[in-house]
């Protein structure tokens, strides 16, 4: 008897119980205890009704992804769903939690389905890079019919039992927790009633009704935009189409062909990584699940500007109480309203209803003075970047706050050790890094000090979690993992612009890798004069930096979408860039200026200057240990700056490409570009040396 998979006899109904935590994935183990569980029922004549139900959190939470890339046991996973369908006996399956992928794929293998009200239903492999492999593709349209069955496939995204009842997935829907009782009461009475099995795989009107739609092929035209550079969602139509088109039997096997292709593209192994490195970051070295956490109930916000302003969102989101405290009245009531606008704009789309908007306005509290932040646990100062400032804030936050407050300042680049000595209490000193726009990024950089205490550390993660952020813990150095690496590829993109390239041409070698916007779509779309600032800074403080053309476009206002007019042109209302030749004239004006006769540029040339520039500096980032793993920058890049998933992060990409081959070129650029940004990363060298992958490390 399989120990994951348990067979026991309740009234009339036989029960089998998969027991495999934490998510009772579906392994090999669970696969074959499935199939032997099945057969006593089978077996047992006093068994009417068999009742498939789960213990712990959830119901099957999907294949087992840890085995996937490793050589497949039987029985595979088609079998054992075909297994419970071909079944003379009913089968219930009782849902609770999530049944995901694999998880409801054997729901519909199985004859009935009945589910608590706070359970949710889902195909989600597609997020994996693949595509539901043991018969998703061809139950859940019969049941559903095309468009809403392609919706799922091809999202992913989950829904709710209630929803999952209208839709036809689930019979029945029950309140309460107790899921083991639901499952049984419902077997109990198909078994009483004598309701004999029915297969998914016979019920055939949606599939007579819409066989030759057009809705494959509109679904296709969709997807161009919505998936853009993605392979799954695109196998996920023909897949859904085959079970329109072709008998069912046939329709599976063109499911597992699609199923395959899926499995040996690279993205399937780019989405994955970026799975687990999801989940992996939050386990930090050095913490442990014994590292104290301190409660953080109220949280004090320092600026009501697009960042505090966005902060202060994240927190009220999840009910907890902010204060946010501005110099002046008049930016505490025009952060308000912005923030009031953007609850509105929420409410507008149906996201909100009009009661939550106001319960979230009433959990921010403005305020013009610090002693408000006496008794709040949290908090965060955002700032203007001008270490002067910060550190006039933390002495006086120093002063106000109670003993055992975290102060957190959001610097996108500043040294938070020289921050933190502005306070008697370095200890409770950290960074908390939001991206732009705050409410809406999912990454939180979270920096630690020299002195930062373990505690707050811990603490600063917790709070990640509890707004919905991916925390990544990071070391203190000049901007930290993300914005270290950006400012490398924003120099280069310079450089290539000065030496001949467009810079639309750069945006679209970037873009085509899969990034949502390129280098200088993205330098407007955060102003520039940020970067021309921190370049007049570094001039005044008697460094050399190079003359730039895009200095010129900020002492002529062209500050990016906000003036209508940066790198590219805006049109009223409109974030599209528009190549504007007033822009060619002046990048030529600049390089006659400078005396550079303008070359051709490859497009090769561009994506190995913008992306391994970033990447050997990636490595120097490991080398001094600001970051712990490659993972953890592969998850910043995702989450902070739209890296594609489908490639697993820089790192992970740097990996599959070949560090050989990347230090092959970073030695070229040396010696043909020049800079200390192409001095090969030591540890670079020595992965090459050893055959070796930051993976490995
Ligand atoms: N296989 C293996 N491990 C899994 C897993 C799976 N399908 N799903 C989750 N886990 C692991 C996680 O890695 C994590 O491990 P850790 O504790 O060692 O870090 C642990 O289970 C808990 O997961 P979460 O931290 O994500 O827990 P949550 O409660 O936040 O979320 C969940 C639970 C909603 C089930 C979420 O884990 C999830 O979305 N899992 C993936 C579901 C999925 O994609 N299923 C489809 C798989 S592909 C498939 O079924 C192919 C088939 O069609 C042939």
């Amino acid at each position: 008897m399989s120990d994951v998979v348990t067979y026991s006899r309740e009234q009339s109904s036989g029960v089998i119980t998969v027991n495999y935590p934490p998510v009772n994935a579906l392994s090999h183990a669970v696969r074959s205890g499935l199939l032997a569980a099945l057969e006593q029922g089978q077996k047992d004549a006093e068994a009417k009704v068999l009742l498939l139900v789960c213990e712990g959190r959830t119901f099957i939470a999907g294949a087992d992804i840890r085995e996937f890339g490793k050589p497949m046991q039987e029985p595979g996973l088609p079998e054992v769903v075909n297994t419970f369908e071909s079944s003379d006996k009913p089968i219930v399956a009782a849902i609770h939690g999530t049944a995901l992928g694999g998880g409801l794929e054997t729901a519909l293998g199985c004859h009935y389905r009945v589910a608590l009200s706070s359970a949710k239903v889902g195909l989600p492999e597609v997020k994996l890079g693949l595509l539901p492999g043991a018969g998703g593709t061809q139950r859940l349209p019969r049941l559903t019919g095309a468009q809403k069955a392609l919706e799922m496939i091809t999202t992913g995204e989950f829904v709710g039992a209630k929803d999952a009842l209208a839709l036809g997935i689930v019979d029945a829907v029950e309140d309460g927790s107790d899921i083991r009782a639901a499952g049984l009461a419902f077997a109990n009475k198909l078994a009483d009633e004598g309701k004999p099995v029915r297969r998914v795989r016979d019920i055939t009107d949606k599939i007579d009704a819409e066989k030759g739609s057009d809705v494959f092929n509109q679904f296709r035209e969709g997807l161009k935009k919505r998936a853009r550079g993605l392979f799954s969602p695109f196998k996920c139509v023909d897949a859904v189409e085959a079970a329109f088109n072709l008998p069912f039997d046939e329709g599976m096997k063109r499911e597992r062909e699609l199923f395959m292709e899926c499995m040996e593209s690279p993205q399937r192994a780019g989405l994955i990584h970026s799975f687990f490195a999801e989940r992996e970051v939050s386990k930090v070295k050095g913490l442990s699940k014994d590292t104290p956490v301190r409660d953080v109930k109220t949280v004090g916000v320092i600026g009501a500007g697009t960042m505090g302003g966005g902060i202060a969102m994240n927190f009220a989101n999840v009910g907890i109480p902010v204060t946010m405290v501005e110099v002046k009245q008049e930016a505490l009531d025009k952060g308000l309203a912005i923030i009031r606008r953007n609850y509105e704009n929420s409410a507008k789309k149906g996201k909100l209803t009009q009661e939550q908007v106001e319960e979230r306005m009433s959990l921010i509290t403005p305020s013009l003075t610090y002693d408000d932040f006496k008794d709040v646990d949290l908090v965060i100062e955002a700032v203007f970047e001008n270490m002067a400032i910060k550190k006039e804030i933390f002495s006086k936050l120093d002063a106000v706050c109670k003993p055992g407050a975290i102060l957190a300042s959001n610097t996108s680049t500043l040294d938070i050790d020289e921050i933190a000595s502005a306070t008697k209490r370095p200890e409770d000193v950290v960074g908390m890094h939001f991206f732009s726009p705050a409410n809406v990024m999912k990454l939180l950089e979270n920096v630690r000090g020299e002195k930062t205490s373990d505690e707050v550390k811990a603490t600063v993660m917790a709070v990640a979690k509890k707004i919905k952020k991916v925390g990544v813990l990071v070391g203190n150095c000049h901007g930290f993992v993300g914005n270290r690496m950006l400012h490398k590829r924003g120099a280069e993109a310079m450089s290539l612009v000065n030496e001949g390239a467009t810079p639309q041409q750069v945006d679209k070698v970037l873009t085509d890798l899969g990034y949502p916007m390129g280098q200088f779509a993205m330098s407007d779309l955060a102003g520039i004069d940020v970067g021309y600032r921190i370049r007049e800074e570094r001039r005044n403080a008697g460094e050399h930096v190079e003359p730039s053309w895009m200095d010129k476009l900020a002492e002529q206002n062209r500050l990016g979408q906000k003036t209508q007019a940066g790198v590219y042109r805006y049109e009223e209302g409109s974030r599209k860039p528009i190549p504007d030749p007033e822009v060619d004239k002046l990048i030529e004006e600049f390089r006659k200026e400078q005396g550079i006769t303008p070359r051709e540029i490859s497009d090769q040339e561009i994506l190995e200057r913008c992306m391994y520039v970033m990447i050997n500096e990636g490595a120097k980032i490991l080398e001094e240990g600001i970051a712990d793993r490659s993972l953890d920058i592969d998850i910043v890049w995702i989450y902070g700056y739209g890296f594609p998933a489908y490639r697993g992060g820089p790192m992970f990409w740097a990996d599959q490409l070949g560090l050989d081959t990347i230090l092959e070129a970073v030695k070229t650029y040396q010696d043909t570009v020049g800079g200390e940004q192409w001095k090969p990363a030591a540890l670079l060298e020595k992965l090459v040396a050893e055959g070796k992958t930051f993976g490995d490390l």
